[in-house]
């Protein structure tokens, strides 16, 4: 597909448990997806799920146990031997915005080191952090001479998106990303996320637990659980029309504004597991990830 930016193919990744032990969790289990020029996908699933293990294969801070991963239908692991050069077209923001600066160099200093690293020196490097800060709303003047610790989680999360931009990325892995924002921030952030993915054609892989912010943000949801890929598609058509039990469990859960909770519904871990045993077995006909519309898959057995 001419759009496809990276392609997901049977990603498998395996965790041993214990120094000695043989035994292995599979924390990402036969994961295919595809990321497009200027789309949005959420990543959505409880804790555990694997969804932060996905981010990192992606960002090769993990390598695959197996499975390939594509970017520009080259395989990462294999022909991006330069991680450098892959990382000035793939980037990460990750959930603690405080942990991706070093706290002794003050902001002008962190893009110079970009410059330096990333995009090698430029006549007009001053030029295009001060617009990249301004596209995120933020005043250079004020915001180059402080150091990291002088700003707030949001402001430093406005940053990694002005650094993202300044790359130029293809794709941005955000994991958590607003988490640590008030309510109004992260309607700002995620406009701005939006607003950039649309202009200058940046993909998102939004890696949330909120299914009211993946349903504002995103073209494309993916809904994890233990390790599997359980439901993918059009966003509207994963939300208003899920199959997968855990997808519909995940739905029922959001709290209603203007409905009192329900004290005696009740989504204990025990019984969503044994629910979607149940679906399994019951539609074990089916082999594996169908689609059931267009741009709509559900996995029917394991
Ligand atoms: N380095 C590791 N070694 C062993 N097990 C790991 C490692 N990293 C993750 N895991 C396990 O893999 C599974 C998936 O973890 P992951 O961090 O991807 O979940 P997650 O969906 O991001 O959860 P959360 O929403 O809490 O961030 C978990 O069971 C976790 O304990
Ligand atoms: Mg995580």
């Amino acid at each position: 597909m001419p759009n496809t930016l990276m392609k997901v193919e049977n990603l498998q990744k395996d965790f041993s448990i214990g120094i000695l032990s043989k035994k292995k969790i599979h924390a990402v289990n036969n994961i295919t997806f595809e990321i497009k020029k200027g789309e949005i996908i959420s990543l959505i699933g409880e804790s555990g799920s694997g969804k932060t293990t996905i981010g990192k294969l992606i960002l090769r801070l993990l390598k695959p146990s197996s499975g390939n991963i594509y970017y520009k239908d080259k395989d990462i692991n294999l022909e991006y031997k330069d991680k450098r050069k892959y990382y000035k077209k793939v980037q990460g923001i990750f959930q603690d915005p405080f942990a991706s600066f070093n706290p002794l160099f003050k902001i002008d200093r962190i893009f110079d080191m970009i410059f330096k690293n990333f995009i090698g020196e430029s006549k007009n490097k001053n030029e295009k952090i001060r617009d990249s800060l301004e596209c995120v709303g933020m005043n250079p003047e004020f915001i180059l001479k402080k150091y990291p610790h002088q700003l707030s989680g949001g402001q430093l999360q406005r940053l990694l998106i002005a650094r993202a931009l300044i790359m130029d990325v293809d794709v941005l892995i955000a994991d958590e990303l607003i988490s640590m924002l008030d309510a109004s921030t992260r309607i700002d952030v995620l406009n701005l996320l939006a607003k950039i993915c649309k202009e200058k054609g940046m993909a998102v892989l939004f890696i949330t637990h909120d299914l009211s912010l993946g349903y504002y943000i995103s073209d494309t949801t993916l809904i994890m659980h233990k390790g599997n890929l359980v439901e993918k598609g059009e966003t509207s058509l994963v939300y208003n029309n899920p199959i997968h039990p855990y997808t519909k469990m995940l739905l029922k859960s959001i709290p209603d504004i203007g409905n009192k909770w329900n004290k005696n519904e009740k989504f204990l871990p025990e019984d969503i597991n044994k629910k979607v045993e149940e679906f399994y077995k019951s539609s074990k006909d089916k082999k594996g990830f169908i689609e059931v519309e267009k741009n709509h898959n559900v996995l029917f057995s394991l």
